[in-house]
């Protein structure tokens, strides 16, 4: 038998909806809060955030941190009304000259104008508002775990580290002194003999050594095995590795980190190497690339002024003056990936055309502090992938034609591989 707490139907049904439209009620009311908080990071990080810190750290433009206390405005209503016509109008309000508290910021920020963000709308640039308001910086933790080590340091080998070349070292060493003290053993030996007028036979050095290989046949046997093997496997990794670079990892005229760059502070790789989508050659980014932020960026957490001044010697850039007065004088980055001329790579052909990311062949440059060579860049790695990966035909206007000449010729099959298309064919890759 059903115990009802209700034994009206309808009544059940009621408190039910009732609970139900409560539950839903509270759950969308908590996630609303959030999503307002989160919509104004969100769009301070995409608008915002590569010239502003939400904290005190200067960038391109102020750090945030206390902004509210110190703009304009004066009662909450006149701040917000400063506040959005200033982020959706900054270039008006610069050029206007009004305003005084501009005026001052902007001379401090070498003229640097802000970039206007008409776009957003009055409630977007309040949202970020709250979220500057609201935002705590995170507390620096200094103990040993959480302390974050300055990545350009490179952690020295204690002098005492016991490494297998130490073991060897120390082994030969040994060896020798064993060897010397018993040739002075012997010479005195040899003249305490002649004293006594015994005639015997003089062991030098190279003599004695055969004499007790002579004696020792095995022993001396294994170790002549021993010494050849080494050498063997020595020279068969040495040739292996000619004309290899993987791992190459040259010293730079200028600390740049591609962790602090591409990963930290999220800048696409193209920003700086524009070329990998249109032509052959991904480029080095010239020093006026870096002056785009580094204009404003004088200090780093790591380096503090020593590296980015560099960029200002390159770039004849006077900090001081906030003028290009100096000579100029080039940066000459150490080039790391080197195909030999006979080979053709193009970057945009398997970027755009062939929709590869960068990371397939450099590796997790996001990462890296100091970069290398990830991959062998052997005709070996270049045919392989070339077996194994399909080409994106579908959609792509560059192959429609082929697409349906392969289509014809290969009854049933519909995916391709670079192969296919020839990318095997050696004039594809030598001229
Ligand atoms: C291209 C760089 C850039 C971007 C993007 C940018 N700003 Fe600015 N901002 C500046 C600079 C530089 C200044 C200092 C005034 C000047 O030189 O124009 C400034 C000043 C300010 C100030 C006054 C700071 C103070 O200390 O009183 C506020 C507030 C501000 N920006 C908010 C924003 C907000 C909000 C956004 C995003 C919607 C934004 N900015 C986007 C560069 C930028
Ligand atoms: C802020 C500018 C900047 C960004 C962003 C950037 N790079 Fe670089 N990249 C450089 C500079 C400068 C060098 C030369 C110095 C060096 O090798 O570290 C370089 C070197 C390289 C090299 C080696 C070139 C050689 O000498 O053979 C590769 C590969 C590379 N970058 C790939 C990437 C990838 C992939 C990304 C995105 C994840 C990226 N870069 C993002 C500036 C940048
Ligand atoms: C299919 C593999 C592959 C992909 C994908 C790739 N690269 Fe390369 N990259 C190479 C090879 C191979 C070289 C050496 C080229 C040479 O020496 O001529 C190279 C060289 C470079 C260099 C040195 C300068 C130059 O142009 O020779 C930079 C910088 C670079 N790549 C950046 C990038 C970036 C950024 C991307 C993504 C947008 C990318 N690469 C995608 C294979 C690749
Ligand atoms: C899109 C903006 C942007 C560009 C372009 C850019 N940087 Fe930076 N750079 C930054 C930011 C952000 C930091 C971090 C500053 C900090 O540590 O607070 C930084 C930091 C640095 C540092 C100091 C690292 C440290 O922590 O001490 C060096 C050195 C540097 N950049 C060199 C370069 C060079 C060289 C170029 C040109 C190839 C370049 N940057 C281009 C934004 C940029
Ligand atoms: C990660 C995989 C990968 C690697 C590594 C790679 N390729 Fe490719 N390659 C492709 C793909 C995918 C295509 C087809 C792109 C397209 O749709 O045209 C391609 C196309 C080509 C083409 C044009 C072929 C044609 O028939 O049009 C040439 C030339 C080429 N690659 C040269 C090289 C060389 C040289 C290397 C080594 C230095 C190399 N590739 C390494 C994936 C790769
Ligand atoms: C997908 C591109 C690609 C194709 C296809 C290709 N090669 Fe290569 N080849 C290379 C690259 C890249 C190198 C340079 C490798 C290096 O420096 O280790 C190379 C090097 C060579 C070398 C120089 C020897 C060496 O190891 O340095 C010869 C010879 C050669 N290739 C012959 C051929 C022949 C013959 C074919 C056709 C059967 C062919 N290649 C097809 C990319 C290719």
């Amino acid at each position: 038998m059903k115990l009802y707490l209700f034994k009206n139907h309808f009544m059940r049904k009621l408190t039910r909806s009732f609970g139900l439209l409560f539950l839903v009620g509270l759950f969308t009311l908590s996630f609303n809060n959030t999503l307002v908080a989160q919509d104004g990071a969100t769009l301070f990080k995409n608008n915002c955030a590569n010239c502003h810190s939400p904290a005190a750290k200067r960038g391109t433009g102020p750090g945030l941190q206390g902004f509210w206390d110190r703009i304009p405005g004066g009662d909450e209503e006149g701040k917000n009304a400063w506040l959005i016509n200033w982020v959706k109008n900054s270039a008006a309000v610069i050029n206007g000259g009004k305003d005084a508290y501009i005026n001052k910021l902007y001379a401090e920020y070498n003229n640097y104008p802000m970039q206007a963000q008409p776009h957003l709308s009055n409630d977007e640039v309040l949202a970020i508002k709250d979220y500057l308001i609201s935002y705590v910086p995170p507390v620096a933790d200094d103990s040993a775990a959480g302390a974050k080590k300055n990545p350009f340091i490179k952690e020295e080998k204690s002098f005492f580290t016991p490494t297998i070349q130490w073991l060897l070292g120390l082994s030969l060493l040994f060896l020798i002194l064993a060897v010397v003290l018993r040739n002075i053993k012997n010479t005195l030996q040899d003249s305490v003999d002649e004293k006594e007028g015994l005639i015997r036979e003089k062991r030098a050095f190279p003599k004695n050594l055969f004499h007790w290989m002579g004696t020792h046949k095995l022993q001396a046997g294994l170790i002549i095995l021993l010494i050849k093997i080494i050498l063997l496997t020595k020279l068969y990794y040495w040739t292996l590795g000619i004309g290899v670079y993987q791992g190459y990892q040259p010293e730079q005229p200028i600390k740049f980190s591609h962790a602090i760059h591409a990963g930290e502070n999220g800048i696409s790789c193209v920003y700086c190497h524009h070329s990998a989508e249109k032509g052959k050659h991904a480029g080095i980014p010239s020093v006026n690339v870096c002056m785009n932020c580094h204009k404003g960026i004088s200090e780093g957490t790591w380096t503090g002024t020593k590296e980015i001044s560099k960029i200002y010697e390159a770039a004849g850039y006077n900090p001081e003056t906030g003028r290009y007065d100096q000579p100029e004088k080039p940066i000459e980055w150490v080039k790391i990936h080197n195909l030999p001329d006979l080979a053709y790579f193009n970057h945009s052909q398997h970027v755009v055309v062939g929709g590869i990311e960068c990371q397939t062949c450099h590796g997790p440059v996001e990462e890296m502090h100091e970069l290398y060579q990830h991959s062998e860049l052997t005709m070996g790695w270049c045919i392989n992938c070339h077996r194994e990966t399909d080409v994106k035909m579908e959609g792509n206007g560059y192959y429609n034609k082929m697409l349906s000449e392969l289509k014809a010729k290969h009854k049933g099959v519909e995916v391709f591989k670079v192969e296919d298309i020839g990318g095997l064919e050696c004039s594809k890759c030598h001229y």
